[in-house]
C-alpha cells in the first residue's frame, strides 16, 4: 500500500499531514532553531502542548518561517491536571497566548484522569472547538473503553487519537478501536524513543533498501494510514525522517516489521495514569 502525505479525517471534513514533528525534547529545552530545521525541511504539522513547555518556541519558528499559518497543521493539548472546565478553558487560552495563534488545528486531552470525570471534560473540549480556538478535537493515551465513554459524552464528533506506537508495540485493539469510530490514529514515540535503532531485522531492511532505521520505521506507519510525529534535535535527521514518501514497504517487510511487538515495548508509561490499563 502506499502512502498518501495528507489523511484525510474519515468522520468529518479536513486532513492533516501524516508526518508531523513532535516537539517534546527529552531533556533540556527546545529551541525555535529546531522547530525552524523541520519547517525547512517540509514538516506542515507541528505537535505541542502545554506540559512541554515548547509552545513559545513552536510559534516563534512559525512566524519568523514566513510559512502562512493556514499551510500548518498545529497541535497542542491540555494536561491532566486541568481537565476540570474552567481549568481546561484557561490552558487553552494560554496555549494560544504562548503560540501567537488565533487556533490550533487539533486540540487534545494529554492524559486521562481518574479523578476528574470525562462527563465535565469533554464538554470542555467541545466548547474550544465550538468557540473556534480548535478546528479539530480528540484525545490522547485513553485506551478503547475511554475512548468509547469519551465520543459518547462529547457534544462535537472527535477527530483523532494519539498514542505510542511503533514495531515494538501491538496497538491493533486501539487501532481498530480508532478505525472503527472513524478517527485517525496519531502515533507518538514512532521511533520507540531510540530504542528501535538497534534492532537487527530493521536494520536489516535499512541496509537492503538504503534507507535508515528511522525511515523504514517511519514508512511501516505510514502505511498503515497511521500519522507518525518523530522527534529529532539534528537538522540532518530531522530533514532524513522527512524523507519517506518516495518508497514502499512490501507486504513481506510490512509483516517481518509488525512481528517485532514485544510485551515489553511501551516506552511512555506514567504509573497508573489509564483507568483500566491499557487495554
Ligand atoms: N501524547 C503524549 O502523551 C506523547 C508522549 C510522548 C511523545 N509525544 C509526542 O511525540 C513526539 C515524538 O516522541 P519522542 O520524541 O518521545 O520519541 P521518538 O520520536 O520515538 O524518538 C526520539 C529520539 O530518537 C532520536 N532520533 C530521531 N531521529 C533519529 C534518526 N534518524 N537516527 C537516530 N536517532 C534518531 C532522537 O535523538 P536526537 O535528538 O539525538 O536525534 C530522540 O532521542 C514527542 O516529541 C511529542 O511531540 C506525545
Amino acid at each position: 500500500m502506499s502512502a498518501s502525505t495528507n489523511l484525510v479525517f474519515p468522520g468529518e471534513a479536513g486532513s492533516m499531514p501524516a508526518l508531523g514533528f513532535g516537539t517534546s525534547p527529552m531533556t533540556g529545552g527546545l529551541s525555535a532553531d529546531t522547530v525552524a530545521a523541520a519547517l525547512k525541511a517540509g514538516y506542515r504539522h507541528i505537535d505541542t502542548a502545554r506540559k512541554y513547555g515548547t509552545e513559545r518556541a513552536v510559534g516563534e519558528a512559525i512566524r519568523v518561517s514566513g510559512v502562512p499559518r493556514n499551510d500548518i497543521f498545529l497541535t497542542t493539548k491540555v494536561s491532566h491536571e486541568n481537565l476540570r472546565a474552567g481549568d481546561f478553558a484557561k490552558s487553552v487560552d494560554e496555549s494560544l497566548a504562548a503560540l501567537g495563534v488565533d487556533y490550533v488545528d487539533l486540540l487534545l486531552i494529554h492524559w486521562p484522569n481518574p479523578e476528574i470525570a470525562l462527563s465535565e471534560t469533554m464538554p470542555a473540549l467541545a466548547k474550544a472547538k465550538r468557540r473556534g480556538l480548535a478546528r479539530h478535537i480528540g484525545v490522547a493515551n485513553f485506551n478503547v473503553a475511554l475512548l468509547e465513554q469519551a465520543i459518547k459524552l462529547c457534544p462535537e464528533p472527535l477527530a483523532a487519537l494519539q498514542a505510542e506506537y511503533h514495531p515494538y508495540l501491538d496497538q491493533s485493539k486501539l487501532l481498530a478501536a480508532v478505525r472503527e469510530h472513524k478517527l485517525v490514529f496519531i502515533a507518538y514515540c514512532p521511533l520507540g524513543r531510540g530504542r528501535l535503532f538497534g534492532d537487527p531485522v530493521l536494520a536489516e531492511i535499512a541496509g537492503q533498501r538504503g534507507r535508515s532505521v528511522a525511515q523504514i520505521a517511519l514508512r511501516w506507519l505510514l502505511q498503515q494510514n497511521i500519522a507518525a510525529i518523530p522527534f529529532s534535535s539534528k537538522p540532518q535527521r530531522i530533514a532524513d525522517n522527512f524523507n519517506v514518501f518516495d518508497f514502499i514497504l512490501t507486504d513481506v517487510e510490512m509483516k517481518r516489521i509488525a512481528a517485532l511487538k514485544r510485551s515489553d515495548g511501551r516506552v511512555a508509561n506514567p504509573a497508573g495514569r489509564v483507568p483500566g490499563g491499557w487495554d
